[in-house]
């Protein structure tokens, strides 16, 4: 099979759906075996089927592609290893691992209960430490190396109503650039993608956002995946219809130094204000014409 990904395997998570299932088509499409891992859940985590995941594989055997179907819950930590196993016992590598499966429990922070938060955080920032642990074990020791891809969200910025999501995605960044430094040596990059399409998960969003297809995100992943991005680790991309855009590496700004060894809060009062001052939160500006178009719209 000829393509961008001729020769390689890679491992989706919530390969069945969605953004998941645009990027296992789109690996297979390029000549990649395919492990589509999906619990294939609703959106509210219940009623976990096989289907959805066998579904995708059987969409890439008609199309001519090679691909096995993993139906675990991503986030337990055996199902990674299954995952990375399902790879090697049937194609002998893991060259790559999208790990796109997620969830939702919106909710202000103030009523939020623990069971939101948790649910969050295991499926999204421990989803994917349970797949980057198991691929990367197998990619430090494989000559050619390996390419992890974790998603993100511009929501990482801060959310009014997804406290747990905001964190989780921010953890993801954190995670990959931490991945990114760690694997560096043995030639295995990590990158993150932030998308916005419409799927399932993004169609109750209660204020109007900038979108396109699922099919629009997967071709940044097929790339970061393949050796056309052998030099770009420690990334994160937007990615939304016809743009692609790059994040800034975060790093301090301005800093101002005690008169003696150490700052006195009534010194730092007067100090910080006239000195390294404060950075605007990027979304607090929007947050009347959000709310306003929350209201309207009912939520
Ligand atoms: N759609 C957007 O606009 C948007 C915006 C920002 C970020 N994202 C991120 O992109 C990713 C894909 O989102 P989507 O919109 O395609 O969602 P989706 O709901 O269409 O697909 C998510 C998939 O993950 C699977 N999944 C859920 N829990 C799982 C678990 N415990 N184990 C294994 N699989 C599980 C589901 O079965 C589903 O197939 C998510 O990480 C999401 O946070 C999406």
């Amino acid at each position: 099979m000829t393509g961008m990904l001729a020769g390689k395997t890679v491992a989706v998570t919530g390969g069945g759906n969605g953004i998941g299932r645009a990027v296992s088509l789109a690996c297979a499409a390029e000549g990649a075996n395919v492990v589509v891992a999906d619990y294939g859940v609703a959106m509210d985590g219940s009623n976990p089927s096989s289907e959805v995941a066998n579904l995708v594989v059987k969409e890439i055997e008609a199309a001519g592609g090679k691909a096995v179907a993993v139906a675990g819950d991503v986030s337990k930590f055996d199902t990674g290893a299954e995952i990375v196993a399902a790879a090697v016992d049937t194609w002998g590598s893991i060259d790559g691992v999208v790990c796109v499966a997620g969830n939702l429990r919106e909710r202000m922070l103030f009523n939020m209960s623990e069971d939101e938060f948790d649910a969050v955080i295991a499926v999204h920032l421990k989803g994917h430490f349970n797949v980057y642990r198991h691929a990367s074990a197998v990619m430090r020791k494989q000559e050619s190396g390996g390419s992890i891809v974790g998603f993100t969200s511009g929501a990482f910025v801060g959310s009014t109503a997804q406290a747990n999501y905001s964190a989780a995605k921010g953890g993801i960044i954190s995670l990959t650039r931490s991945a990114a430094l760690s694997l560096h040596k043995y030639g295995v990059r990590a990158n993150c993608i932030a998308p916005i399409a419409k799927t399932r998960m993004s169609e109750n969003v209660p204020f109007e956002i900038e979108t396109g297809e699922p099919s629009a995100i997967a071709p940044m992943a097929v790339y970061l995946i393949s050796d056309a991005a052998k030099e770009i680790t420690g990334q994160t991309y937007t990615v939304v219809g016809p743009r692609i855009s790059v994040w800034n590496q975060p790093h301090e700004l301005r800093s101002m130094f005690a008169p003696g060894d150490e700052w006195t809060a009534q010194e730092i009062a007067e100090a910080l204000p006239r000195s390294i001052k404060y950075e605007e939160h990027p979304m607090l500006a929007d947050l009347e014409r959000r709310m306003a178009q929350m209201e309207n719209k009912g939520a």
